[in-house]
């Protein structure tokens, strides 16, 4: 019957031990698990731990901004931050099938970390945000690849790092109520699940500065609202996609021709199967008139009302 109380004070004390003076290094995607990594390895060991922010350029709104304000501004960690946008963009270029622009995206990154690990010497560990689900399901060798999930932070090849990974017992709500035990804000240990590959997979077929641009205003609307509405922790995931077709509209005396967006929010336990949520109508109403009104270059909005299976969570 142990508490997380308990929990903090072993690790801490297991950490320390392990580490002694040396130095670790974490990548910190912004998502709950390698936040609290970051912030309970703090803890324990103050500045030998040095984490590195990719910033791809394919974060939500605010996201990268946020993320610095809180772990390094309120929690202190030392955080290298690499802005890599341009880099990823330009290597995405022209490439619209789904999978090629993960393993892109996803390649990219190592290379940006481990560009930024090698600058950093004496590093001895590499932390990760393992939960208790990852450990079970890269066990699994009869666990089909639907979509390939890249590794957030994945291990440098040319360098040999021990790992620590003081989450691995923990399953996603543990690893939440540990986040509030260490003091961490409800926004960051409440977020919601966010893929890897970021925006990149939720702009449809080739990704362009302006369809990002869409995707990602309205997507903060979409965000904006839920949150008002006080849905934010009963829908698992919730975000918009760019279809990348354009239809007809009117506005005013005239006649618009532009893009749809859609609207995806789900409600799961695991993201394994899937319902589509249920959103008031009157929420949705909202979402649709503000995205219209302060998105340019959008006249339409639908709801996605598929669950999983058939459709995925993402649409790519
Ligand atoms: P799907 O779309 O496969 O999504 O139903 C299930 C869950 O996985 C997330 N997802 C990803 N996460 N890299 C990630 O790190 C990816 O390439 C990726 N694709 C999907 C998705 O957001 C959902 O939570």
């Amino acid at each position: 019957n142990w508490s997380m109380d308990d929990f903090i004070d072993l690790q801490i004390a297991h950490i320390r031990k392990t580490v002694g003076n040396k130095k670790v290094l974490l990548g910190l995607s912004g998502g709950v698990d390698s936040s609290v990594v970051g912030v309970l390895l703090h803890k324990a060991i103050g500045n030998q731990l040095t984490s590195i922010f990719v910033d791809h350029g394919l974060l939500r709104k605010n996201e990268a901004s946020q993320v610095m304000n809180s772990l390094k501004g309120k929690f202190g960690l030392n955080i290298v931050e690499v802005n890599a946008a341009d880099r990823f963009l330009s290597k995405l270029k022209g490439v619209s099938d789904p999978e090629k622009k993960r393993k892109i995206i996803g390649n990219e990154f190592i290379q940006v970390f481990n560009d930024e690990a090698k600058k950093l010497n004496g590093i001895d560990f590499l932390a990760q945000g393992t939960l208790y689900t990852d450990v079970v399901e890269s066990g699994t060798d009869t666990a089909q690849t639907i979509k390939s999930h890249h590794n957030v932070g994945g291990l440098p090849k040319d360098m040999h790092f021990q790992l620590i990974e003081p989450l691995r017992t923990l399953f996603k709500d543990e690893a939440r109520e540990l986040g509030e035990k260490l003091g961490m804000p409800a926004d960051l240990v409440w977020r919601q699940p966010f893929p890897g590959p970021g925006l990149g997979i939720r702009v449809l077929g080739e990704i362009t500065p302006e369809k990002l641009e869409i995707v990602r205003d309205s997507d903060y609307i979409l965000r904006d609202e839920i949150k008002k509405a006080g849905l934010d922790r009963d829908i698992w995931q919730y975000f918009t996609v760019l279809p990348g077709f354009r239809s007809v509209g009117v506005m005013g005396d005239g006649r618009t021709y532009d893009y749809t967006v859609g609207i995806r929010a789900v409600t799961s336990i695991d993201g394994m199967t899937a319902d589509f949520a249920h959103i008031p109508y009157n929420v949705l109403a909202k979402v649709s008139t503000r995205i219209v009104n302060e998105v340019k270059h959008v006249n339409r909005i639908v709801y996605d009302v598929t669950s999983k299976p058939p459709s995925t969570v993402e649409w790519e």
